[in-house]
């Protein structure tokens, strides 16, 4: 954090201060100060070189839970009479960023949008039963870390659990029931917050790592010609991980960081080791640093709890005037790319240029499919075909309130209640069937 300030007092091209700006505005997500000028959370990628996705295990690289790809199928229009979402903008837990409605939005068909898996009637996907998932999750933890598209779900998740609290009488409030555990403010976006359920002695935590290796200060005692503001250090996690481990959910994702504008550019250079390496291409960065986290979740993580869960949630794409649907249009944030206009899901996607990116995380990721889980497995939530389809889910010109009236849209974040349910279902049917339950852990334990 010094080192951004100290290069924000010395004399920066243009271009450089701008990253940094997004970067400090990336890392408050709702930036604090009104007379900061406010930038979207995220750059859209760059167009990237795509390898071809090579399915990494040999049983055919689709995610499978009770013989349905869940991945693959269509947004439906459902009737809004009975498929409410589990719950409102009043969600306590919410960003003011995400509560669109409240910012203004006036539609509200993006919520009438029901994800059904290719296969037919009998690959409906399981409602979610926050009691039930509540249930199961009695005296475990549910973790999620990454980007603030991670926080995006980790609320929507709280949100959707929260739905099956009943609220104190006296004040219709849940709050004596669900709580940060160390009473921090929600509107903290650094380092993490834990949500607790006393009812069932379980917590819902999210942790701040858009990398999910440790980006750390550059320390250039050993090169003095070099210099840069922070280390993306590829072969190790951020040292919060430590409390990652043992927990019997882990939801992890990445992604919107890796490109150009956020590690070289903004001066935020690869080590591994304390091996400093301007030439590295993202690519090959983050590959490595796919390694370093699969080796984590083969070993700390697996370790620590046996019967703990590991997924990796794919890349969310962005839709900045079409980018992630048709790919055909060039626009970006910051060049007036829009996706206000749109009020249904596109029906089909050709992935575009960002999911372009994604199947070469994807493929760094190596992540295995379906159910069959090995040990150490990290399995996939693979949500970026149905997430590239909905340009209408995004906050657009719809931000948290004091946002300036010609600032960038937010199309890479997500109005909730909307989208991220979706994922969250899809992880809970994933859940499901894999017998999901963190009370047997102790009793598996002891014998
Ligand atoms: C993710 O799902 C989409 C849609 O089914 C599919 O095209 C893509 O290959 C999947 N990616 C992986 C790595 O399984
Ligand atoms: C949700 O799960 C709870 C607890 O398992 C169960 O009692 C209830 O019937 C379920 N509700 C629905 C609508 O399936
Ligand atoms: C609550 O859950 C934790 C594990 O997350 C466990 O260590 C502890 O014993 C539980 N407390 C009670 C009262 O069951
Ligand atoms: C709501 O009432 C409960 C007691 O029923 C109390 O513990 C809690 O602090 C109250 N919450 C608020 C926000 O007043
Ligand atoms: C310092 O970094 C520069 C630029 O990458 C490199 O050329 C040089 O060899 C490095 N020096 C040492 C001592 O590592
Ligand atoms: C590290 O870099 C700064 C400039 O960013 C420079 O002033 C300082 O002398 C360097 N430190 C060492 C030990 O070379
Ligand atoms: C730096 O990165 C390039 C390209 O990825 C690689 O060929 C080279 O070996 C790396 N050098 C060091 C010192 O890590
Ligand atoms: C995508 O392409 C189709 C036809 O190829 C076109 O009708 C549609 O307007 C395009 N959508 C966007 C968002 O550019
Ligand atoms: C997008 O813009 C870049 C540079 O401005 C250009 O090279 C590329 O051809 C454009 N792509 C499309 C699809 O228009």
């Amino acid at each position: 954090m010094h080192a951004r300030h100290a290069l924000a007092s010395s004399v920066l091209p243009a271009l450089l201060l701008l990253t940094l700006l997004i970067s400090i505005a990336v890392t408050l997500l709702v930036p604090s100060s009104p007379s900061r000028r406010r930038l979207p959370f995220f750059r859209t990628a760059d167009p990237a070189p795509a390898p071809q996705l090579v399915a990494d295990d040999a049983s055919g690289g689709t995610a499978r839970a009770g013989g349905c790809d869940y991945s693959d199928g269509e947004w439906v229009r459902d009737d809004p009479a009975t498929t409410a979402a589990a719950y409102g903008e009043d969600c306590p837990f919410l960003d003011p960023g995400f509560r669109c409605a409240s910012n203004g939005r006036k539609d509200t068909s993006f919520r009438h949008w029901r994800w059904q898996p290719r296969g037919g009637s009998s690959c409906r996907l399981p409602k979610f039963n926050g009691s039930e998932m509540l249930e199961r999750s009695r005296n475990g933890r549910i973790v999620f870390a990454g980007d603030s598209i991670g926080r995006n779900q980790w609320e929507s998740m709280l949100c959707m659990l929260a739905s099956a609290v009943p609220p104190d009488a006296a004040n219709g409030t849940t709050s004596r029931r669900i709580y940060e555990r160390s009473g921090k403010p929600l509107s903290r976006h650094r380092g993490y917050l834990s949500m607790v359920f006393a009812d069932y002695n379980l917590s819902v935590e999210y942790y701040r790592a858009p990398f999910l290796v440790l980006l750390d200060r550059f320390d250039n005692s050993s090169n003095s010609t070099v210099r840069a503001r922070g280390a993306v250090r590829l072969d190790a996690l951020p040292r919060h991980a430590a409390r990652w481990a043992g927990a019997d959910v882990i939801v992890l994702n990445t992604g919107h960081w890796w490109n150009p504008h956020k590690t070289i550019k903004s001066g935020n250079y690869f080590m591994v080791g304390d091996r400093f390496n301007v030439t590295t291409d993202v690519g090959e960065a983050f590959k490595l640093s796919m390694e370093t986290v699969k080796r984590w979740a083969g070993t700390t993580a697996r370790l620590a709890n046996p019967n703990g869960h590991v997924f990796f949630r794919s890349f969310s794409p962005s839709h900045y005037g079409g980018g992630g649907i048709n790919g055909t249009t060039n626009k970006t944030w910051d060049t007036g790319g829009s996706c206000a206009g749109h009020r249904d899901p596109a029906a089909s996607s050709n992935g575009g240029g960002e999911s372009d990116r994604s199947s070469w995380m994807m493929e760094a990721m190596g992540v295995s499919s379906g159910t069959k889980e090995k040990k150490g497995d990290i399995v996939l939530l693979n949500v970026t075909y149905m997430t590239g389809l909905r340009r209408d889910g995004h906050p657009s010109r719809h931000r948290e309130p004091g946002t300036p009236p010609g600032a960038p849209e937010d199309c890479s974040h997500w109005c909730l209640p909307g989208v991220p349910d979706a994922w969250n279902q899809l992880l809970y049917a994933q859940l499901l069937s894999m017998g999901y339950d963190a009370r047997k852990k102790r009793s598996n334990k002891s014998t």
